[in-house]
């Protein structure tokens, strides 16, 4: 048993606590960087640091942000006042959470899949970030869909390698999100965005059990069951809400403390419309706490505005409180569109 069982007990029920969920702020320098070319923000450290420090910054974000997702450069900086990142975070009522994978990598003999990287050294990476005072950790596995592809491989090789991260997690004291991403890329249908969610969920199950991962200290953190973003049927929010459901019920014990889902491309009120749809229609259903866990579908509104100019950051802020309030009503059924105005 790990040294960290009651600590990973209380960290994993704190993360998916009523009305709030995870903030996902964990984009790798490359992926942050390519979101600020879109919006012509120069692609320096500083910016970055800026750009995250205007999100931990936000007066009140603890009110439906139980803890958020930091990239190792992040975890690293502190303000321009000179208050760690982690520190900021601690004195809000954050728990500062760390993105552990080091990105997807082509998978050998399987054309157009990926497999994550970052087993190695991991031991020593997780014990020098809990030190620094991340307490919970990510590591994102890809799964594309198309009419060959998922290949067994493909969901083996992620499987494993998220199982076994998983299980040096809770060696070191931090709560593994299990984050089994499948694509919403494509023009499939819901329906065989539900057979791929399955089996990735069944391979992923199998491989933490093989592994002796603890599933009541974990949080599993998967995309919906939606429809592929150039299908030509769109799956009402109510379709989505119901196979998503039902998928995870079939999937996912119920010892798993909570589900934290990714916004994967939703649009941003669909994201949080969908995750209200879950609760509001099939919540009784859901033996597991059940919430969010959003970069692009919470940050987006606030990056927009804030454009690299810092006169902007208050306006920024108040769009991200926006979405974060909002999620977090999601995330108790209690979400309209009406709100949206407000
Ligand atoms: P999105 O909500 O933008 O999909 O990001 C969540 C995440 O953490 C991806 O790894």
């Amino acid at each position: 048993m790990s040294t960290y069982t009651q600590e990973l007990s209380t960290t994993a029920r704190s993360m998916v606590a009523a009305g709030k969920g995870i903030l996902a702020m964990d984009e790798s320098k490359g992926t942050c960087d390519r979101r600020f070319e879109k919006l012509h923000i120069p692609t320096t450290e500083e910016r970055r640091r800026t750009y995250r420090e205007l999100i931990l910054t936000t007066p009140d974000l603890a009110q439906f942000i139980s803890g958020a997702i930091l990239f190792d450069e992040t975890i690293r900086q502190s303000t321009r006042a000179g208050v760690p990142f982690v520190r900021v975070m601690q004195d809000a009522g954050m728990i500062p959470g760390i993105k552990l994978d080091l990105g997807a990598q082509d998978l050998a003999g399987c054309a157009g899949e990926k497999v994550t990287e970052g087993l190695d050294g991991l031991r020593d990476r997780i014990a020098e970030y809990y030190q620094m005072g991340a307490r919970f950790a990510k590591w994102r596995a890809v799964i594309a869909i198309d009419t060959s592809i998922p290949s067994e491989t493909c969901l083996a090789a992620n499987a494993h390698a998220l199982a076994r991260y998983a299980a040096l997690c809770q060696e070191g004291g931090l709560v593994p999100m299990v984050e089994p991403e499948v694509l919403i890329d494509g023009a499939h249908s819901i329906d065989r965005c539900y057979e791929v969610t399955e089996r990735t969920l069944q391979v992923v199950f199998e491989q933490l059990r093989l592994n002796r991962v603890a599933f009541d200290k974990m949080i599993l953190k998967p995309s919906m069951v939606i429809s592929g973003k150039n299908c030509s049927v769109q799956a009402s929010v109510t379709q989505v809400a119901e196979m998503t459901v039902r998928c995870l019920r079939n999937n996912v014990p119920a010892s798993v403390p909570g589900i934290a889902f990714l916004s994967g491309g939703q649009a941003n009120e669909l994201a949080t419309a969908h995750l209200n749809a879950i609760h509001a229609q099939f919540g009784s259903q859901c033996p597991w706490a059940v919430t969010f866990s959003y970069a692009r579908a919470i940050q987006q509104p606030a990056l927009d505005y804030w454009h690299g100019d810092d006169t902007n950051i208050p306006v920024a802020q108040q769009l991200l409180y926006q979405r974060a309030k909002l999620n977090g009503a999601a995330s108790k059924g209690q979400y309209t569109p009406e709100l949206e105005a407000a």
